[in-house]
C-alpha cells in the first residue's frame, strides 16, 4: 500500500493509476463499518484510495475534535490488510494552508436536524469532501448510510456542482446487539454502552409498524420517541421522519422516507437512522 501525506504525492499516484479509482473518505479510528466501504470499493473499482483525516472544520467549538480517537498506525495496517492501494493521510496544514478562506455552502438537505444542531458542520464536511475529490479524482466515492444526512448533502453538492464521482451508499454495519458501529461508541461507559442499542430498537419499532401498514408520519415518529424515552440513560435530541433526499419533515402520509434519531448518552451523542420501507439486502432495518 502506498501512503501519501501530501497532495502532490496523491496526484502523482492518481496519474499512474490505470482504470477506475474508488475513494473511501474517513476520519480514521476505523471499524468494520469503514471496512465495509473499502470492500465494496474493492469489488467495483480497479484501484482503491482511502483517506484518513480528522477534519477540524466540521467540528463545532464545543465538540470532540481534541479527543477524537486517532491511531494512524492501526488504521494503516487495517487498510493495508483490506487491500487499499493508496492511503492519503494529510496534516491539517496540508489541507488548510495558512490563509485558507473558501468553503462550500449547502442549503437544502443540510438545513435541518444535524445541520441545525451543529452549525457549520456540513460546510466543513462538503468542503473537505470536495477537496478530496479534487485531489484523488475518483470515479466513485463511498459513503455510509449510517450518516444519512451527510450522504444526502454530499449527493446534493455533486448534483448541484456537476462533480464527476458517482456516490455509492453502503448499508449501516451494526454490533451484534444492533448498535450502529461508530468511532464515538468508544466514548461510552459500560452502562451507556448497554443502553445505546435502544436507538436501533426504536427504529425496529418504526419498521414493524410500517410492515403492519402504518403510514402516518406523526404516529411513526411518536412510536420511535416512546421507545427511546423509556430508556432512562438516553436523552433524545430528535426523532424525525424525513424525505431521504430533501430532509423535509413528513407531516402527513409517509411514502418512502427515513427515520432519523439523535440521542445523548451522558455527553456522547449518537445518531442512527432507517429507511422505510427497509431496502432489500442484509440491512433490513430489523
Ligand atoms: P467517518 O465518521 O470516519 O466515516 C467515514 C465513512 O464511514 C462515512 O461515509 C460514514 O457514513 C461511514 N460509516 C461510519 N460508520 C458506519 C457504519 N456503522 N456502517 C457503514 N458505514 C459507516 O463521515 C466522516 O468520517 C467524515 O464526515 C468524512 C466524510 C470523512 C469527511 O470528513
Amino acid at each position: 500500500m502506498n501512503v501519501a501525506q501530501s497532495i502532490a504525492e496523491t496526484r502523482a499516484w492518481r496519474g499512474r493509476a490505470r482504470g477506475s479509482v474508488g475513494l473511501v473518505p474517513t476520519m480514521g479510528a476505523l471499524h468494520a463499518g469503514h471496512l465495509s466501504l473499502v470492500e465494496r470499493a474493492r469489488r467495483e473499482s480497479d484501484h482503491v484510495a482511502a483517506s484518513v483525516f480528522v477534519n477540524p472544520t466540521q467540528f463545532g467549538p464545543q465538540e470532540d475534535l481534541s479527543r477524537y480517537p486517532r491511531d494512524l498506525e492501526r488504521d494503516r495496517s487495517l487498510l493495508d490488510d483490506a487491500g487499499v492501494d493508496l492511503l492519503f493521510a494529510p496534516s491539517a496544514a496540508e489541507m488548510y494552508p495558512v490563509g485558507f478562506s473558501t468553503g462550500v455552502d449547502v442549503g437544502g438537505p443540510a438545513a435541518r436536524l444535524e445541520g441545525e444542531r451543529r452549525p457549520g458542520h456540513f460546510r466543513g464536511v462538503v468542503t473537505i469532501v470536495l477537496k478530496l475529490f479534487q485531489v484523488v479524482e475518483p470515479d466513485r466515492a463511498y459513503f455510509g448510510q449510517k450518516d444519512a444526512q451527510q450522504l444526502a448533502v454530499v449527493r446534493r453538492m455533486v448534483r448541484d456542482l456537476d462533480l464527476r464521482p458517482a456516490i455509492v451508499a453502503c448499508p449501516t454495519i451494526r454490533e451484534p446487539d444492533g448498535l450502529a458501529m461508530s468511532s464515538r461508541n468508544l466514548y461510552l461507559g459500560p452502562e451507556d454502552r448497554r443502553a445505546a442499542p435502544v436507538l436501533h430498537r426504536a427504529l425496529q419499532r418504526a419498521t414493524a409498524l410500517w410492515r403492519e401498514g402504518e403510514r402516518n408520519g406523526p404516529v411513526l415518529r411518536q412510536a420511535v420517541t416512546d421507545v427511546v424515552s423509556a430508556e432512562p440513560r438516553a436523552r433524545l435530541d430528535y426523532a424525525s421522519l424525513v424525505d431521504p433526499d430533501t430532509f423535509a419533515e413528513v407531516e402527513g402520509r409517509a411514502e418512502s422516507c427515513l427515520t432519523a434519531l439523535a440521542a445523548f448518552f451522558g455527553s456522547t451523542r449518537l445518531i442512527d437512522n432507517a429507511l422505510l420501507p427497509p431496502p432489500p439486502g442484509p440491512e433490513r432495518g430489523e
